[in-house]
């Protein structure tokens, strides 16, 4: 008996501490434009890390000290399964609204550059062209951005440019200086249309300057490191997406290369070019 007590207390310890380890990704998870920002909320999950902890240290107390019951045993064994159980259902529903607030989010995006933009498709394409840069970035980077925040960013960062008067959007030759004006403000116009959602002031610099240069040329005159990374990640995308409509991958490659240190940054166009040529093109929406 004595050695099914023991099982049962060391097994239900150890999936105690894959529940803490899995507990502790959920948090992680939740550091995004979409599951966080809510204050409240943080300390509601800090709180619940503290008390897996604090049950952990039951078992090992239990285990070693009081000599525990067959029935005791039971108790915190299934404790710890049903802890598992809602982990992994807190895990799948953060899951599930993320994806369905991203496919909402993918469907709204795309009618409204249907309309602000000349090619169909595009920002659909920038979000799966982000994806991919973002997984050959270096772990250090990764760990500072998450993915949601970055798709989320990708979607929306062209959404001002639903202010600009249609006759702009359609006209094929050069812009006057009024009218140049009129485009140049649209990411300040995004910024301002999603200021009703709180969490995305955490992108919100993101979409205000993925228009500048690595030069100090662009939109707002920032350069180097005063621009946000996403935003250097999101002018590459940008460009190799309307460049691609145009010309074979190969040719847009070398004008991207051609404007390193002028209009994108250096350490991020090679990463950019160093992905296989057919990742990048499967990144091609595929219309329904
Ligand atoms: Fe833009």
């Amino acid at each position: 008996m004595k050695v099914v007590i023991f099982s049962l207390i060391i097994v239900g310890a150890l999936l105690m501490v894959v529940n803490i380890i899995f507990y502790i990704r959920l948090m992680r998870r939740m550091r995004d434009v979409i599951s966080g920002g809510v204050r409240r909320d943080n300390i509601m999950v800090s709180f619940g890390l503290v008390l897996l902890i604090f049950f952990l240290g039951g078992y090992i107390f239990v285990g070693i000290y009081a000599d525990p019951h067959l029935v005791t045993s039971l108790i915190l064994f299934f404790g710890s399964l049903f802890v598992s159980v809602v982990v992994i259902l807190l895990t799948r529903l953060l899951q599930t609204s993320k994806e369905r607030s991203l496919e909402i989010t993918e469907v709204l995006a795309d009618i409204i550059d249907t309309r602000g933009q000349h090619n169909e498709g595009h920002v659909l394409h920038v979000k799966n062209l982000m994806d991919l840069f973002y997984k050959y970035l270096p772990r250090n980077i990764q760990s500072e951005y998450s993915l949601v925040s970055i798709e989320y960013a990708a979607l929306l960062h062209d959404v001002g440019r639903s202010s600009i008067p249609q006759e702009i959007v359609d006209k094929k030759g050069e812009l006057t200086p009024e009218e140049e004006e009129i485009v140049r403000v649209h990411p300040q116009v995004t910024v301002r249309l999603l200021r009703g959602v709180k969490s995305f002031d955490y992108i919100s610099d993101w979409l205000l300057y993925h228009h500048e240069k690595a030069d100090g040329t662009g939109y707002y005159f920032k350069k180097g490191d005063s621009i946000p990374l996403p935003s250097k990640m999101l002018a590459i995308c940008d460009a190799y997406s309307k460049l691609i409509k145009d010309m074979d991958h190969d040719a847009a490659i070398a004008i991207i290369q051609d404007r390193v240190n002028k209009d994108f940054d250096e350490e991020l166009v090679h990463i950019f070019v160093s992905i296989p040529k057919e990742d990048i093109l499967a990144c091609l929406p595929k219309r329904k």
